[in-house]
């Protein structure tokens, strides 16, 4: 296959050789470079889905939009998640895993909290959206204590593709009118949780409404994970995590706790995935899927060049030798 796009590409006419020459290189390159980007590095990523229902995967549209954007990510949070049959989220990963299905063997799995909220109109869940192939649930625990509407579903994983082996994720969808207290609690599902599992290497994830007048800057003191310096705040305070124009919070935040897990995190990698800039859709359109962005995170790889595999950089390095030949 390789061989016939090249053979196309190498014109036997002699006006063509020069530019041929160049695309020689080019093109494996170029090959290498889509494959590295694949496997170099494992996102882990978090988006508020606002009332993700069946209806909302039944829009076939929709459902191919949510479908790009979690295939991107390794682990992928949802959150506000309302389908207590799952129908909504089978429905998801099915057609997450009929994407995947041309290139490779994998699929996609998930974990899911029961529905959490104080009044039975506004139930939601917690979803993990994970790469079977890769990544293990070793791991999981519906925190109970206070002070939270909606208390994190906590989740240990496990992957071979990640520089740290296991990492404990604690996600917050917290309510707006208790923002400060309920990330300030969240110290105390670390506490909980790191003791339980021996385990620190956790990150705290999810739309936190920390920002704009639901959390102050004044507002820091009052929140361990803040004036603790063993936490890190990957997402700054200057991303809007917002789809609409009119407004311009960074709600939705990454935090990691202690040394280990930074070091494996790719600097400067925490960002806002804006999909309507990528995938040139309309803002109408993103609103219709949320209010939130995704936000997300890479974590480094164990070693690089081992995860190719060896059948491709074989043929980069064919296609190189025949252009010389
Ligand atoms: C969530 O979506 C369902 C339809 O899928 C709708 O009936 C319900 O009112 C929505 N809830 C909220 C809070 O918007
Ligand atoms: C995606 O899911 C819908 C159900 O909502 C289903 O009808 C459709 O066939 C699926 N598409 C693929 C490609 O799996
Ligand atoms: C990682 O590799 C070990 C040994 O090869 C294997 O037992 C384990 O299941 C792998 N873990 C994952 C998450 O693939
Ligand atoms: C907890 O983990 C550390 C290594 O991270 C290990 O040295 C220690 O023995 C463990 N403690 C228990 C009780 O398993």
């Amino acid at each position: 296959m390789l061989r016939l796009i090249y053979r196309s590409v190498v014109s036997t006419d002699p006006a063509m050789r020069g530019r041929s020459a160049g695309l020689c290189l080019l093109l494996p390159l170029t090959i290498f470079s889509l494959f590295i980007g694949r496997v170099s590095g494992f996102k882990i990523c978090s988006y508020n889905v606002q009332n993700f229902t069946l209806s909302k995967a039944s829009d076939l549209r929709m459902l191919h939009t949510f479908t790009r954007v979690v295939s991107r990510c390794d682990i992928c949070l949802l959150l506000h998640v309302v389908d207590p049959d799952g129908k909504a989220i089978k429905a998801l990963l099915s057609n997450l895993s009929r994407k995947l299905f041309r290139y490779n063997r994998d699929r996609y799995l998930s974990v899911a909290s029961k529905g959490l909220g104080n009044s039975p109109g506004d139930m939601q869940q917690y979803v993990f959206i994970y790469r079977a192939h890769s990544v293990k649930v070793t791991g999981q625990y519906q925190y109970t204590g206070q002070p939270f509407v909606r208390p994190p579903f906590v989740v240990r994983f496990s992957s071979n593709k990640t520089a740290i082996p296991e990492f404990i994720l604690i996600p917050l969808h917290s309510d707006p009118d208790q923002a400060v207290q309920e990330i300030d609690g969240l110290y105390d599902v670390f506490v909980e949780v790191s003791t339980q599992w021996n385990n620190t290497n956790v990150m705290f994830l999810g739309d936190f409404h920390a920002g704009c007048a639901y959390v102050t800057r004044s507002d820091r003191k009052d929140i361990r994970l803040y004036s603790d310096s063993s936490f890190s705040w990957l997402i700054g305070d200057r991303e809007d995590t917002t789809v609409n124009d009119i407004t311009n919070c960074a709600f939705d935040r990454i935090v990691v706790h202690g040394q280990t897990f930074l070091k494996a995190i790719q600097p400067f990698s925490g960002k806002v995935f804006n999909f309507g800039r990528e995938f040139k859709l309309p803002q109408r359109k993103v609103l219709e899927m949320s209010d939130h962005f995704p936000i997300e995170v890479t974590l480094k790889s164990p070693a690089l060049l081992l995860q190719a595999t060896p059948p491709l950089i074989f043929l980069c390095i064919s296609v190189i030798v025949q252009c010389f030949l």
